[in-house]
């Protein structure tokens, strides 16, 4: 007999479930519960319909449920639930790395999957520097990340992130890491639609890192095209391409985590494609199966992947994997996924759509406490003013009223509110949404 007496089980107890990237307490007090989604909605369990204008979390491009991808992922296991990708394969990954491989620019070629976003950037970290490794640069271990970086929860994403409060509690993170400044200025950019002018020479303190560290030493540059998790922060012009080229000059690699700017965010299936820029890897994860199973990969240059393919041949080239890099529901999600980016033309929807979404955002300026508007492709962050005893409380009650009096879902990263919605979002919503996120700003004042 066991002398554990047994937990007394409650329906609906909120207790046991400890929450991410979330105040528990509060949110326990007032849940904010979604049950069911369908398109650009979501539904509570009483059946209350929430306009997503977020996108899930910033991935469920294709918008919610859509029937080819639930079709595909329901067939898929019926067939083979699982495969081990170490030492065996199942068609579909090899067949969905040709597909990623086909939509990304340049010799971005080769994909190794992972989970999810923090994993594909821990395995584009690793690839660095292995890859310095295996060309006999084994000197070259430093990550140069950038001060306001979002790159996943992993300890490699909070070392080269440049978020305060995701780095404090944790201890001595990855060694060898510095970070560049992070692009925005208020006073020069407020209210810009797209990349702002200015900014393009903070590309340069890549030379003040390098001339520290010295490029002997250096592995690879981390950084967003378009920081979203910390505001929504577009790249001045010109920026990413001058950092790609003070690359080119010291050999540092130059990784895009593109996790949320990939499958059409910015109007184009990868941002390296809206600036022209190829980067040597890409991280990428959300939008790959419009949010519907967990995936995540790298997408790597040729001469990347081919400077580990020497040695004996029944060697592994590369120590690095996870039990699901590239899970069969998964493969079969994200084909479908590309079948409706393609088949409805969604990215060049979105990048049809930038200039009314851009206007109807900034239709919000002059109201209380608005102090910045950034827009680029189907994005939008709003600054409001920090309440002066409380960082943080009036983004949230904006959040939470959008919610409960609106019915819109929008993020609050702080006092800053971020607006994504699917690319199937139409005009009429793209109004309504900047009509309820009005109402809630005014609510706040
Ligand atoms: C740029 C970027 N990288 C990495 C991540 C981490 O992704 P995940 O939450 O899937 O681990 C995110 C999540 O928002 C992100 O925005």
């Amino acid at each position: 007999m066991s002398r554990v007496a047994p937990k007394p089980l409650q329906p609906n107890d909120l207790e046991a479930l400890w929450l991410p990237f979330t105040a528990n307490r509060a949110f326990k007090q007032r849940p904010r519960l979604v049950a069911r989604a369908k398109d650009m909605h979501y539904f509570s369990p009483e059946g209350r319909p929430i306009l997503d204008a977020t996108a899930g979390l910033w991935c469920c491009n294709a918008g919610h449920n859509r029937e080819p991808i639930v079709a595909a992922i329901q067939a898929q296991a019926g067939v083979l639930d699982y495969a081990p990708p170490f030492q065996f394969a199942h068609p579909l990954a090899f067949q969905l790395a040709s597909r990623i491989a086909a939509l990304a620019p340049g010799d971005l070629d080769h994909v190794f999957f992972c989970n999810s976003g923090s994993e594909a950037v821990d395995t584009a970290l690793k690839i660095a520097i292995a890859y310095h490794a295996a060309r006999g640069e084994g000197t070259r271990t430093r990550l140069i990340g950038r001060e306001r970086g979002y790159h996943g929860a992993g300890f490699g994403g909070i070392s080269v992130g440049g978020i305060v409060a995701n780095r404090r509690y944790f201890g001595s993170l990855l060694a060898g890491v510095d970070h560049l400044p992070h692009t925005y200025n208020r006073e020069k950019q407020a209210f810009t639609k797209g990349e702002p002018e200015w900014g393009t020479h903070l590309a340069d303190e890549l030379e003040r890192i390098v001339a520290l560290h010295d490029a002997s030493t250096i592995a690879a540059v981390i950084v967003e095209p378009m920081p979203g998790a910390t505001g929504v922060l577009p790249p001045p012009k010109g920026y990413l391409e001058r950092l790609r080229a003070i690359c080119n000059k010291y050999g540092i690699l130059l990784i895009f985590d593109e996790v949320i700017t990939g499958f059409g965010r910015l109007g184009y299936m990868f941002a390296a494609e809206r600036y022209g820029v190829v980067p040597d890897l890409v991280s990428f994860a959300k939008g790959i199966t419009s949010g519907t199973v967990p995936m995540g990969g790298v997408i790597a240059r040729k001469t990347i992947h081919d400077a580990f393919m020497k040695g004996p041949e029944h060697v592994i080239e590369l120590f690095h994997g996870y039990t699901y890099s590239g899970h069969p529901l998964a493969c079969a999600a994200a084909l479908a996924t590309l079948d409706l980016y393609r088949d409805e033309r969604l990215v060049e929807r979105a990048r049809g759509l930038e200039p009314k979404w851009a206007d109807a955002a900034m239709g919000l300026k002059g109201l209380p406490n608005v102090l910045d508007i950034r827009t680029i492709g189907l994005v939008a962050g709003i600054d409001l003013a920090s309440r002066p005893d409380a960082v943080g409380k009036r983004g949230y009650e904006a959040m939470e009223r959008a919610f409960f009096d609106e019915g819109l879902m929008i993020r609050a990263m702080g006092d800053t509110l971020a607006v994504a919605p699917p690319l199937i979002v139409s005009e009429a919503e793209i109004g309504e949404i900047f009509e309820k996120v009005g109402h809630v700003v005014k609510a706040v004042a």
